[in-house]
C-alpha cells in the first residue's frame, strides 16, 4: 500500500522552534502526520501523510471511556555530514504490535509503517534540531474508535503519527535525578498490562507522581505490585543499579516495560566486559548496597531521557545518597556512547543504526 501524501500548504507552515536551549519534551509538533484506519474485514487502510491536524472524535469513540490505545517512542536525529539518523525504529515496531496484541488490537505492517514513518521523518526532516542533545521525537499511536459504550475490543482503530523537535526529558538534562520510591501505590502487576505500552499504566503513575514532586522529587521508582520489595522500573525509564562489579536490572517480569534502550544497555554492557544481570533484587538490597558501599552507581534509561544518572534514591523518608550524588563512569560512558551512535559517528557494531538522508 503506497503512502499517499498530501503537503500543507507553505503559508500554513508552522515557525520551526531555533532556540534549542527552550525546546522542552512534547512540546511541539511538525508540519505533518501519518494516519491509517482499521475496519474489520477490511483490515489497515488508507496509509497517507497529511497536515498536521486536531482528530474528528466521536464522543462515544472507545478509547475516550476504557483505554484501549497503544503508543510507541522514538527519535530521528541529524548528524554526521548533516545526515539523519533513526535508531533501532524496527524494533519500536515490534514492541508496537506486542503492545498492540496484549490490548487486543490488531497488529500493523512492519514494513509499511516503516516506509511511512520514514517518509514522515524526511518530508519533516527541516524539524529535527541540529544540536546533539536534541532530536526528532516520534509518537506512533493507535486508538479504539467505535462509538459503543459497551466493553468489547473494539472493531476500528486509527493509527497515526506525530513527531516534533525534543530537547532532555529531565529540566537538568543530563544530571544526577533523585527519585522516590513509592511504597503506597502501584504501577502495574503481574498479569496486568505493565509490559504493553499503553495509556493506563502512565495514568496509574500520575498520582504517586504528582505526590512526590510536591516533596520535590522528579520521578517515581516502582516496586513490584505484590510484595512491594523487587525494583521494577521508574515508569519513563528501565533502572539500572551497580552493585561491586555487577550492572543488576529487573527482569521483564511481565509487569515492566521492555525498554529499546534497556536491551542497548545490556548488550554494550556484555560487549564491554562489563558483568550486567537481569535478576530480582529489592529496594533493601539497594539501601544496604548504599550502606556498606558497594552500591556504586545507578542509572535510567528511555527513548525520551536517553541515559539519566541517579543521584539519590528517596524510601520511606531516608535520603541514599549514590555515586555522591554524581554522575557514574558507566552512565557516562553508555550516554556518550549512545550519543555518538544517534549522531551517526560512532561504529555501528550492532546495526542498530539507519540512515535516512
Ligand atoms: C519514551 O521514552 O519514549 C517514552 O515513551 C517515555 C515517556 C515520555 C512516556
Amino acid at each position: 500500500m503506497a503512502t499517499e501524501i498530501k503537503k500543507v500548504d507553505p503559508g500554513n507552515k508552522k515557525p520551526i522552534p531555533t532556540d534549542y536551549s527552550k525546546l522542552g519534551f512534547g512540546l511541539h509538533f511538525s508540519d505533518h502526520m501519518y494516519l491509517m484506519e482499521y475496519e474489520r474485514g477490511r483490515g489497515w487502510h488508507s496509509p497517507r501523510i497529511e497536515p498536521y491536524r486536531p482528530l474528528n472524535l466521536d464522543p462515544a469513540a472507545m478509547v475516550l471511556h476504557y483505554g484501549q490505545e497503544v503508543f510507541e517512542g522514538m527519535k530521528a536525529y541529524r548528524g554526521k555530514d548533516d545526515g539523519v539518523y533513526m535508531f533501532r525504529y524496527l524494533d519500536n515496531l515490534q514492541r508496537l504490535n506486542r503492545s498492540c496484541n496484549r490490548m487486543v488490537i490488531p497488529p500493523i505492517d512492519i514494513e509499511q509503517v516503516g516506509e511511512g514513518l520514514k517518509e514522515l521523518v524526511l518530508l519533516d526532516q527541516e524539524w529535527i534540531p541540529k544540536s546533539e542533545g536534541c532530536s526528532l521525537y516520534i509518537r506512533p499511536n493507535v486508538i479504539a474508535t467505535d462509538p459503543f459504550l459497551g466493553v468489547r475490543p473494539s472493531e476500528t482503530y486509527l493509527f497515526y503519527i506525530i513527531a516534533g523537535p525534543v530537547g532532555a526529558y529531565y529540566p537538568q538534562g543530563f544530571n544526577p535525578v533523585s527519585i522516590f520510591v513509592s511504597d503506597k501505590y502501584v504501577r502495574a502487576v503481574q498479569g496486568g498490562i505493565g509490559e504493553a505500552k499503553t495509556a493506563g499504566n502512565y495514568a496509574a503513575s500520575l498520582l504517586a507522581q504528582m505526590e512526590a514532586k510536591e516533596k520535590g522529587f522528579p520521578q517515581v521508582l516502582w516496586l513490584d505490585g505484590k510484595e512491594h520489595k523487587y525494583i521494577e522500573e521508574v515508569g519513563t525509564m528501565n533502572i539500572f543499579f551497580k552493585f561491586g562489579d555487577e550492572v543488576v536490572t529487573s527482569p521483564l517480569t511481565g509487569s515492566i516495560l521492555p525498554g529499546i534502550t534497556r536491551d542497548s544497555v545490556i548488550q554494550l554492557l556484555r560487549k564491554w566486559g562489563i558483568k550486567v544481570s537481569e535478576r530480582l533484587f529489592t529496594i533493601d538490597d539497594v539501601i544496604a548496597g548504599q550502606k556498606d558501599g558497594s552500591l556504586s552507581e545507578a542509572f535510567g534509561s528511555g527513548t525520551a531521557a536517553v541515559i539519566s544518572p541517579v543521584g539519590s534514591v528517596h524510601y520511606q523518608g531516608q535520603d541514599y545518597q549514590v555515586a555522591d550524588g554524581k554522575t557514574g563512569e558507566i552512565s557516562q560512558r553508555l550516554y556518550d556512547h549512545l550519543l555518538s551512535l544517534q549522531y551517526g559517528k560512532g561504529e555501528d557494531e550492532f546495526g542498530w543504526m539507519t540512515r535516512l538522508a
